[in-house]
Formats: structure tokens, C-alpha cells, sequence
């Protein structure tokens, strides 16, 4: 078992929860959870990094142990803290690695502060913004979470973000992911759902992206599909991509060795460069 040192400091007006492993000196590698998840949806990937890098991974405003505050934040608030989590690291440069919310959060962060990044890892997400459709579906789960809390929208969120593989095959991975989703908050929910119907657009930006990226998708992934992670590497000067077989948009908890595979050679290749 990787052993995990906690922090707590106060980011932005709000009381982070991060938790860090591996070598202070090592390559920092900083892992940004999906929706609406915490830190502990990367431990598969903590263990798997923690002998050679500095790995961290911070629950996001609202979510995990995060504080929540009054959940009014614009999705802009993300990327302070992620920048506010590097200054607090004292990192200047990191390896930053997002899960779908995690992967808006670091499209948004590397436009905005491209000197921030060694590398880029971009996991079962899109650079799009919402589209009508995609606002009023968030408007109808607010609606459902502030009426019926986290039982219903975890019910519904399951077979959503589960590719039928896992659904079928791994039922552990299924009790646990669903585990973490009752334990969130009902405000940091809304609170995510809300920032993310009103985040910018970063297509546009992709093509000046000037650090190695991996792009890693699930073949099961209906939400951000494979052909969308395709488009999204051809905009990215030389991006690799990698389809995890029988997984679907937790790509990292549904086959955490296929996942880890795919990240450790990245960064492996990186360090040789
Ligand atoms: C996620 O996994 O973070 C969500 O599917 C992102 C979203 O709701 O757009």
C-alpha cells in the first residue's frame, strides 16, 4: 500500500484537501479528477506512479474533502485553484493529467498558463463547450440532485459513465465507484454541474499546444467518445493517442492496468526525451 501524505492548505478562500506520494524531487505529476469524484478516484494510478514520481492529486473545490463554501463558483475558479495548487507545490513546471471535468479544467489551464505545463494527459474528454442540449440536461439533473439528493443521480450516473464491460464483469469496480459518488455533496454537485454548463470553449486553442500530450480514451466511452478523442489529437501538434479496450469513461478505475500501461510509458518516454 503506497503511503499518502495529506495537505490541507487554503487555496483561493477555500480549504483543499491534496494528498501526494512518491519522491519530493521527482517529475511532478498532478492528477485532476472527473465529475463528481474526489482524489481518491486516482489511487490505481497513485500506486502505480509513486515509486518514480512525485504524484498528487487534489479533491476540486466543492467536491471530495474540498470545502464547499456556497458553491458559487464559475468554472474559471478550477483553474485558479489547479494554478494555486502548483504555486502551493511549489512547482513551476508539472505533468498535468485530467479525467473528463479534469481534462476541461487542464484545456482551460494550458491556454491560460501554457508555462505551467510539462506535459499534458488528457483522459475520456473533449475540448467543446455545452451545446443547448448538453445546458438543459445539467438544468434538469440540478433540478433532480436539490429534489432528491445523491441516490437517484448516482442511479442514473452509474450506467452513464460505466462502459457495459465493467457493468457486466467487474462488479467490484462498479460498487466502488458507486460508493463514491453517494458520499459527495449535493451543493458541490450543483455547484460543478452549473460551472461546468457555463466553461469556455478550448478547441480553438488546441493547435497551440507546445508540450507532449497523451490523449487516453475508452473503446466503451459513449460520453467522450473515441472518434471525438481523435478529433480533439489532430489539433494537438504531435499527440499521441490510446484507446483502453472494454472500458468506458473511467477509463483509469474500469482497467487501471491497461491505464497505467499507456501513462507510465508516456512519461517514461518523456523523461528520455
Ligand atoms: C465527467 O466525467 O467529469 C463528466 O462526465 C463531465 C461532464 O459532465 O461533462
Amino acid at each position: 500500500m503506497t503511503e499518502l501524505r495529506s495537505m490541507r492548505p487554503i487555496l483561493n478562500g477555500y480549504r483543499h484537501w491534496l494528498v501526494e506520494a512518491g519522491p519530493s524531487g521527482g517529475l511532478p505529476v498532478v492528477l485532476v479528477h472527473g465529475f463528481p469524484f474526489s482524489h481518491a478516484a486516482w489511487v490505481p494510478q497513485i500506486e502505480a506512479l509513486s515509486d518514480r514520481y512525485r504524484v498528487v492529486a487534489y479533491d476540486l473545490r466543492g467536491l471530495g474533502r474540498t470545502e464547499v463554501g456556497d458553491g458559487q463558483y464559475a468554472f474559471e475558479s478550477y483553474v485558479d485553484d489547479l494554478v494555486a495548487v502548483l504555486d502551493h507545490l511549489g512547482e513551476d513546471r508539472a505533468v498535468v493529467c485530467g479525467l473528463s471535468m479534469g481534462g476541461y479544467v487542464a484545456l482551460r489551464a494550458v491556454e491560460r498558463e501554457p508555462r505551467r505545463f510539462r506535459a499534458l494527459v488528457l483522459c475520456d474528454t473533449r475540448s467543446g463547450a455545452d451545446g443547448n442540449e448538453g445546458k438543459i440536461s445539467r438544468a434538469e439533473s440540478v433540478r433532480e440532485l436539490k429534489r432528491s439528493g445523491m441516490g437517484p443521480f448516482t442511479e442514473a450516473f452509474l450506467p452513464k459513465v460505466l462502459g457495459p464491460t465493467t457493468l457486466g464483469d467487474r462488479p467490484r469496480v462498479v460498487s466502488a465507484v458507486e460508493d463514491m459518488l453517494r458520499q459527495q455533496r449535493v451543493t458541490g454537485v450543483v455547484a460543478a454541474q452549473l460551472a461546468m454548463a457555463g466553461r469556455t470553449d478550448t478547441t480553438e486553442s488546441l493547435h497551440a499546444i507546445a508540450v507532449p500530450t497523451l490523449i487516453l480514451v475508452g473503446e466503451e466511452d459513449t460520453l467522450t467518445p473515441p472518434a471525438q478523442a481523435r478529433e480533439m489529437a489532430a489539433r494537438i501538434p504531435g499527440a499521441e493517442l490510446e484507446v483502453i479496450p472494454g472500458v468506458g469513461h473511467l477509463s483509469n478505475l474500469e482497467n487501471p492496468q491497461a491505464f497505467n500501461a499507456a501513462l507510465v510509458g508516456f512519461l517514461s518516454r518523456l523523461e528520455d526525451a
